[in-house]
This record gives C-alpha cells, sequence and structure tokens, in this order.
C-alpha cells in the first residue's frame, strides 16, 4: 500500500515537473524561434534567437563602447545614439528585428508604414506592461481605450493653442527673469561660461507648472523635481536589465529607490491636488490650466474621472511637460550656437519682429527663421529616438501580415537620418529644408517629430510656443557660443541628453 501511494507521489511530481519544462522549454526557446520562424517568412532578417538574453548583452557592449569617449562636432550621430539599430541595418537591410531577451523587435523605417501605424492606434497599442514607462510617464502617455479617449478629451482644451498664446507674457516673464541672472554675473565680465542643462531646466520647470497647476513653482514640485533626478539617475542603471522576465520585482538598490520616489512623488502630487480642490470648493476659478480641467471633471460624478486620476495625470504631465521641452530645447540653443551665421539670421529676425520690446505673442506667427532652425534640430536631434508599439493578433501592414504579440520599434532617429528620405545632405543642418513649414504634404509623410495620428502629442504648441519664446529673449541679449570645453556627446537617456552636459558661453549683445 504505502509503495503504491509513493508511487503516486512520484508520479505527480514528475508531471507537474515534466509540465512545468514544457511550459518554460516553450517560453524561453520554442515560443521565440517560432516568432524568429514567422519574421523571416515576411522578409525580415536578424540575428538568431540567443536563449533569454537575445541581442541585449550586444546591445549593451555596443552602447557603453560609444558612449565611452565624446564624438566629432558633427551631426551625423546614429552611430554614437542608435549603435546597435545602425549594425544592424548595415548587417542586415532596412527589414531588420533585434532580439529585446526573448521578445523580437521589429523596426518599421518606411515612413508611409510608420504614417499607417500611428493612425491605427487600436491596432497598435503601447506595449503593455511596461513598469518603467508607467512610472517614468504614465497618465495620458501610457493609457489606453476609453481611459485614454476620456482623459484626452478633458485634457485636450488646456493645451490649445488659444490658450497657450494666452501664457506667452509669463514664459517672457520666466526668461527675463534668467536673463537678469545671466545679466548679473556679466556685469564685471566680457562673457560667462553656462552649463545649459542645468540653466533650462528649472526654467521650463517654472513654466511647466504655470501649465499645469497654474502657479509658480512650489515646495512640492521642487521636491518633485530632486525625486525625479534621482528616478532618472536610477532607470538609466536599470536599462540593462529591463528584457529579463521579472525585472521589477528585483530587490536591487535602483529598483527600490525607484519604487520610494515613485511613492514620495504621488503623495507629494496628492497634497497639490487636494489643496487645489479645497480651493475651487471655496470658489476659486478655473484658469484653464491642466489640474484644473480635470478637477472639474472629477466633481462632475458623470465623467467617470476618479481623484487618482486627477493625480496620476497632475504627476505624468509635470514630468513629460518638462523634460520633452526641456531636453530639445538645449539642442537647439547648441545648433545656434554651432552655427553663428543661422543665430544671425534669427537675431535679426526677431530685432525685426521686437526690436528691444518684450517678444509678445503678436510676433508669434512671424518667427519664421526660428521656426525653421526648431525643427532642423529636432531633425538632427529628435528627443524620442525610437517609438515602441505592440499588437495582439495577426495584423496586416503593407503588403505584410505581422505575427501577433510582435513588437514594432519606429526608429525615428535613424529616419530622421536616412539618406533615402531626406537626401545626400541629410547629415547637414539645413534649415531651409523646412521654409515651406511642416504642414504640407512632403512633410507630413516623412517628418514625425510629435508623433502622428490620433495620439500624436498634446503638447505640441506648448513646446513650440515655449521653445520660440525662450530662443527669442536669449537672442535679443546674448550671442551664444560653443565652449572650448564643450564634449559632443548626445546618448540616449530616455530623452536624446548631451553626455557631459551643453556648455556654451554667453556674450552681452552689444
Ligand atoms: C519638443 C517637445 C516635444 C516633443 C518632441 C514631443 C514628442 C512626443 C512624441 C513623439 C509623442 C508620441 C510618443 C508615442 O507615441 O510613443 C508624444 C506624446 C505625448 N506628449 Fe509630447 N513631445 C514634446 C512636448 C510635450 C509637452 C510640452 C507635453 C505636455 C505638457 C507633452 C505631452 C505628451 C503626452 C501626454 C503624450 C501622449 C499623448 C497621447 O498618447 O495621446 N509633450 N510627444
Amino acid at each position: 500500500m504505502d509503495a503504491t501511494i509513493a508511487s503516486i507521489v512520484i508520479s505527480v511530481i514528475a508531471l507537474v515537473i515534466f509540465k512545468y519544462t514544457i511550459k518554460q522549454a516553450n517560453k524561453y526557446w520554442f515560443r521565440p524561434k517560432k516568432m524568429e520562424k514567422r519574421l523571416r517568412e515576411i522578409g525580415f532578417k536578424g540575428n538568431p534567437y540567443r536563449i533569454i538574453f537575445g541581442d541585449s548583452k550586444d546591445v549593451d557592449r555596443m552602447r557603453a563602447q560609444v558612449t565611452s569617449k565624446p564624438m566629432e562636432l558633427s551631426d551625423d550621430i546614429v552611430f554614437r545614439v542608435l549603435p546597435y539599430h545602425l549594425h544592424l541595418l548595415q548587417k542586415y537591410g532596412k527589414k531588420y528585428f533585434i532580439w529585446f531577451g526573448m521578445k523580437p523587435r521589429l523596426s518599421i523605417l518606411d515612413p508611409m508604414l510608420v504614417k499607417d501605424i500611428l493612425s491605427r492606434p487600436n491596432e497598435f497599442r503601447k506595449p503593455g506592461n511596461d513598469q518603467m514607462g508607467t512610472v517614468l510617464a504614465g497618465g495620458l502617455f501610457m493609457s489606453e481605450g476609453l481611459t485614454w479617449t476620456k482623459h484626452k478629451k478633458i485634457l485636450n482644451p488646456s493645451f490649445h493653442i488659444d490658450r497657450i498664446k494666452n501664457m506667452v507674457p509669463s514664459i517672457v516673464e520666466s526668461c527675463l527673469e534668467k536673463i537678469e541672472k545671466w545679466n548679473l554675473s556679466l556685469a564685471s565680465k566680457e562673457s560667462i561660461e553656462v552649463d545649459m542643462v542645468q540653466e533650462i531646466d528649472p526654467l521650463i520647470g517654472d513654466i511647466m507648472c504655470k501649465t499645469v497647476v497654474a502657479g509658480p513653482i512650489s515646495e512640492e514640485s521642487k521636491r518633485m523635481y530632486q525625486l525625479r533626478i534621482m528616478m532618472n539617475q536610477q532607470a538609466a542603471k536599470l536599462a540593462r536589465l529591463m528584457f529579463f522576465p521579472g525585472w521589477w520585482s528585483l530587490q536591487t538598490q535602483e529598483v527600490k529607490t525607484i519604487k520610494a520616489a515613485h511613492k514620495e512623488t504621488q503623495s507629494l502630487v496628492k497634497k497639490m491636488v487636494t489643496r487645489r480642490l479645497e480651493e475651487m470648493k471655496n470658489g476659486a476659478s478655473n484658469q484653464g490650466d491642466m489640474l484644473s480641467s480635470m478637477l472639474e471633471a472629477f466633481q462632475d460624478e458623470a465623467s467617470g474621472v476618479s481623484l487618482d486620476d486627477v493625480i496620476e495625470e497632475c504627476r505624468s504631465f509635470s514630468f513629460i511637460g518638462k523634460e520633452s521641452t526641456a531636453r530639445p530645447l538645449v539642442w537647439m540653443l547648441y545648433v545656434l550656437a554651432r552655427y553663428p551665421d543661422w543665430q544671425e539670421r534669427a537675431r535679426e529676425e526677431v530685432l525685426q519682429i521686437f526690436g528691444d520690446q518684450k517678444p509678445n505673442v503678436d510676433g508669434l506667427n512671424k518667427l519664421k527663421i526660428i521656426t525653421m532652425i526648431i525643427y532642423e534640430a529636432l531633425r538632427l536631434y529628435p528627443p524620442t529616438g525610437v517609438i515602441h508599439r505592440c499588437i495582439s493578433k495577426d495584423t496586416k501592414l503593407g503588403d505584410m501580415v505581422l505575427p501577433a504579440w510582435i513588437q514594432i520599434t519606429i526608429p525615428i532617429t535613424l529616419m530622421n537620418h536616412d539618406p533615402d528620405i531626406w537626401g545626400e545632405d541629410v547629415n547637414q543642418f539645413k534649415p531651409e529644408r523646412f521654409d515651406e513649414g511642416v504642414f504640407n504634404s512632403e512633410m507630413q509623410s516623412i517628418f514625425f517629430p510629435f508623433s502622428g495620428g490620433p495620439r500624436k502629442c498634446i503638447g505640441q504648441s506648448m513646446a513650440m510656443v515655449t521653445s520660440k519664446f525662450v530662443i527669442a529673449t536669449f537672442l535679443q541679449h546674448f550671442i551664444l557660443e560653443l565652449s572650448p570645453s564643450y564634449l559632443h556627446a548626445p546618448r540616449h537617456s530616455f530623452f536624446l541628453v548631451p553626455q557631459h552636459g551643453m556648455k556654451l558661453v554667453l556674450r552681452k549683445l552689444v
């Protein structure tokens, strides 16, 4: 009898182990291999699947290698910013895939297909289960389905161009405060050296607070920005782990720090939100900022917006708005310093429109040269280097049927530096490419600085208006030059950043 029970127990255990082994073998080997076969069948090429790690170790090694030293002063930055993409492109041609751990990511570089993907957000969705994306971006940026539709509708008016135009005086005021500070340092000197990364960050933080919560930077916001710096640093260290299944549950110091900082941020935002809610209950008016719009929706039961939704959007916008405006602005100032002839043309335009008066909204649409320079900077130095999407069922794209559960990468930086799209002078700074703007049909088919389709950037007008007025006020007062100590080292760290800072020399305009 005992022997029978023992043999039953052993058989059950053996069965469980067998089933578990089959499941794991399927997950770690057979499923990726099946995916690989399907991709090769539709004409994509890539490295053969390597168990668990895929291409991740090579991606890491190559990134470490190229970022170990600065590059020459050139706008041909792809080899430094997306080295592995470039490597596969050269090896396999434009239809290539990268193994992100066990998942293949298909690169789509054909502008027509990219446009198609972006216009079908219900089929090509943001990758789910992206814990880092949820913590670092979250809110509208990461949401899907009904929540996205509802929130976008509520938030859109706060980012409408008419509301943004009303903000121009306060944007200019914030810039003038910065200029006054620099002027004080310049009082007894011919020139000063500044790190624009350090200068632009608080300036844009101040401007964004006015958009998001209609007020100056509060103590809570200051602490949130400190926490954010900490989170970005830890997240950069974790980038090499993210392909690993279950990495978010690992008890590493970096993960613990990010989770703690995220929690503290949420409670700071909650304080700001409940304070504003009290003010609104006591009769404070809606100032058109995004927090007021969300709180108004929250007070209307039919809207289905919860207080947690309000807190999450407020948290998300405080960070996305600031970083996605500040990071590219630094590169815009870089190109102005690097190309003095274009800086001079932009200054002439500013002085012609505003003279020595404060820049004002009437001149907004006349800033043609500055607009062209901004677009060319966004082309050569795109803040968002890649856009990711995924599909949950077999999906037709062009003349292909993409297999279910595949991830798709749109490598914006590669596309913006592709000679087949832009011509042989692709790596030259030529703002005249945009002398007819970006809204003509040719540009709309090849240039996606703010993405496209229904999920295009909600902050586009905000970012463009802010950048134009920051540049205009700076050029009215200073000549910008690259510092001799500047090291050219663009690198992706969620956004495109100058790895060793952006050292510029400011001279007073006489
Ligand atoms: C030059 C500055 C900016 C650039 C180049 C930029 C670029 C982009 C891009 C490429 C996307 C699409 C990402 C994707 O689909 O995965 C996006 C989406 C988004 N951006 Fe921006 N952005 C900028 C400024 C801003 C600002 C100032 C804000 C907020 C104040 C903002 C808020 C958002 C949000 C919420 C989304 C998600 C929209 C949705 O899914 O419906 N962005 N942005």
